[in-house]
């Protein structure tokens, strides 16, 4: 097929999605108001057709058209979508921004990006004067970004914002979901009008199974199963492609290389994985009808729910687990952990079949399971989440009453105080609540904040040539290469051990830096990384992410940029910098005595849980470091931190606030002892 004809037919085919018939009133709709909320199924053409229907419509004239995504990959994938659409380079007139990866240029007029990057350019730009237009896409996802720029778009337009009126030409603002949230949207955002686009779906019957129940969590319960079920659907049913729903990539993985054993019994078959972090031109495959006669396998994360859509599935295998990002206060941070998705999950999972025609799922847990496990609905990510990133970046927007903020649905009062407290352990806020002079700084990183926290003290000091490196380590993903054959394991694991020699362990954040300088410091870093059974896709976006902090951190330092000073050991550095960022991260060690016969003990960067509790990347650290940090971790009030709140507060809530009591730090290292 030539270039042009398959250019044509990407054409022609996007005039068959249901979105299409309704162009011009969509068109008009846009134009008449400033809020304007549109539904429509999965897969109806929102996402790819709406922005391309407004630049042709002129809507590019004085400003550009930002469409947000909560998941990167949904972001890439879709502007290389439209920009083929569009007949134009990717980075062109259709571009696309996520974090620290940027493909965007001048002449980019229909954005795709994240929903974090039009938070950041926000900060920078509070009424967005670059947008005619800002989409705010699979607002059904409720993403804590997504969620907070829905209150800050609120608040943009209300009585008192005067600053949206300074603008030269209006903005424009919709929102878009897969579901029936739509009248919620329409009442918090002042009643605008909701454009339904009518759906085309088909029936999906879906069937329980009788070997999965809540205790096969542990992935190779249910992993077996799900593989089992896949192999049936393809030797027993008819023609149609396959959607897997697993948790995690190495799942995925693990779920791939056992259908890919039975390959050779099993005939005509393509097995795919899709997740969040994988490589561009892989994601690309995805997409792609499969040779005529071979059945697709797509083993999916939770990404192929709703924001990215795969045609010709007619078979979903639903495991009903997902991986979810979960605040939890006892520990004070938040734990990735795999979990029963909601029965609302579970629907939107199934009708992913039922797009051309009809199709089945095979849900492989029981029917019990289901009733008494899975919850109705998924809870907003802004009821879950540690929210200490997004009040720090309220409060540099000048939302001082962070309490008070219209959120689409509020988070509990105790995780915004929550958030307080460790933006005021972390010096970013004052004792009133106020961002403090480092806040400022700190705000400026799209990192965790305590990582950032930890960058800005070894920039103070002079060397945060040991923490950049750290910080763009943690921000790609796992860089051990785990061969499947054992042979190569041993030799895999042999030499990463002899990486971490010096360290210990191969999860120690010094490990990390030394693998980072060994690897950029060779002559041929990319043979380096195959000699070391090290990823080198993940190493070279590390060394990508490192050179953006540190220009990130240049510009800083052109302001007023805080010096410290330091006169213990130099070879604790790099350690005692963690300790100012992950303090609030701190735990005796499970081997509690070293040598001296000193207590042991870790800083870690976060936990996994599954039935067990894995904290991942952590680093030995001693006591003396933490001791005089620990304090912090009590010595304020959380009310007071609140202030802005005070005036209103009941009776009631002002006892719940006091009675708080302030623990002591030998409570805390008590509390820690015992995890
Ligand atoms: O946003 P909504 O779910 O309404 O639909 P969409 O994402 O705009 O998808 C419309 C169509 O474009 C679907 O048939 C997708 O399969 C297709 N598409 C694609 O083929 N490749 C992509 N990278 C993205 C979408
Ligand atoms: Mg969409």
């Amino acid at each position: 097929m030539s270039k042009s004809t398959r250019l044509d037919s990407k054409e022609n085919e996007s005039k068959l999605l249901p979105i299409y018939r309704h162009k011009e009133e969509l068109i008009l709709a846009v134009k008449d108001s400033t809020f304007l909320a549109v539904t429509g199924e999965t897969g109806s053409g929102k996402t790819t057709q709406l922005p391309k229907y407004l630049h042709q419509a002129g809507f590019c004239k004085d400003g550009k058209i930002g469409i947000t995504q909560p998941r990167r990959v949904a972001a890439i994938t879709v502007a290389q979508r439209v920009a083929q659409e569009m007949q134009c380079t990717l980075g062109r007139e259709v571009g696309y921004q996520v974090r620290f990866d940027d493909c965007t240029s001048q002449s980019t007029v229909v954005k795709y990006m994240t929903d974090g990057c039009l938070l950041r350019e926000i900060l920078a730009d509070p009424v967005l004067s670059q947008y005619s237009v800002v989409i705010l896409d699979e607002v059904h996802e409720r993403s804590l970004n997504t969620d907070i720029l829905l209150g800050l778009l609120k608040k943009m337009f209300s009585d008192s914002a005067k600053a949206i009126k300074g603008r030269s030409f209006p903005l424009k603002v919709v929102v878009m979901s897969a579901t029936l949230e739509a009248d919620k949207l329409s009442a918090f955002l002042s009643d605008c009008p909701v454009f339904t686009i009518p759906g085309r779906t088909f029936p999906v019957t879906s069937t329980f199974g009788f070997a999965v129940g809540p205790k096969d969590i542990e992935s190779a319960g249910y992993l077996k199963e799900v593989v089992k079920v896949a192999l049936d659907v393809h030797t027993s049913e008819m023609a149609g492609d396959i959607l897997v729903f697993l948790t995690g990539k190495l799942e995925l993985k693990r779920a791939c290389d056992l259908l890919y054993e039975k390959r050779p019994t099993v005939e005509g078959l393509l097995i795919l994985p899709l997740y969040g972090s994988m490589p561009t031109d892989q994601q690309r495959q995805i997409f792609q009808p499969p040779p005529s006669g071979i059945r697709k396998c797509v083993v999916a994360t939770n990404i192929a729910a709703t924001s990215l859509t795969i045609n010709g599935i007619k078979y979903i295998i639903d495991s009903g687990f997902v991986k979810q990002l979960n605040h939890n206060s006892r520990v004070g941070m938040d734990i990735l952990e795999v979990v029963p998705i909601s029965k609302s999950e579970s629907e939107q999972r199934a009708g992913r079949a039922g797009r051309t025609s009809a199709g089945k799922c095979f849900r492989i847990y029981t029917k019990e399971f289901w009733e008494k496990s899975m919850p109705e609905y998924t809870v907003p990510e802004i009821q879950r989440t540690s929210l200490t990133a997004v009040i720090l970046t309220l409060k540099c927007l000048g939302v001082h009453d962070v309490i008070r903020f219209p959120y689409l649905d509020c988070p509990e009062e105790r995780f915004i105080l929550e958030a307080l407290k460790q933006l005021y352990q972390f010096d970013a806020i004052d004792r009133r609540g106020r961002v403090t002079q480092l806040g400022k700084l700190m705000v400026e990183f799209p990192l965790h904040p305590g990582l950032t926290r930890a960058v800005l003290k070894a920039a103070s000091l002079g060397c945060h040539d040991l923490l950049l490196p750290l910080a763009a380590m943690l921000s790609v993903e796992n860089i051990f290469i785990r061969p499947g054959h054992p042979e190569k394991q041993k030799e895999a694991d042999t030499i990463h051990r002899a990486l971490a020699a010096k360290t210990g362990s191969m999860n120690d954040f010094a490990t990390l830096l030394s693998v980072f300088q060994l690897c950029k410091s060779s002559d041929r870093p990319s043979a380096w990384c195959k000699d070391h059974w090290i990823h080198w896709r993940a190493l070279k976006s590390a060394f990508s992410v490192e050179t953006q902090l540190r220009e990130i951190l240049l510009r800083l330092q052109q302001r007023d940029f805080p010096v410290d000073t330091f006169d213990g050991d130099k070879s604790e550095l790099f350690r005692r910098c963690l300790c100012t960022g992950y303090f609030t991260n701190v735990s005796s060690s499970s081997k509690l005595f070293d040598q001296e016969g000193k207590l042991n003990w870790i800083i870690f960067h976060d936990v996994l849980v599954t039935s067990r509790m894995y904290v991942r990347t952590a680093c030995p650290i001693r006591y003396e470091w933490v001791k005089d940090l620990l304090p912090k971790l009590h010595e304020v009030d959380v009310y007071e931190l609140s202030s802005v709140a005070r005036e209103e507060v009941t009776d009631e809530e002002m006892i719940q606030w006091e009675t708080r009591e302030a623990v002591s730090t030998e409570d805390v290292i008590k509390k820690l002892e015992k995890r």
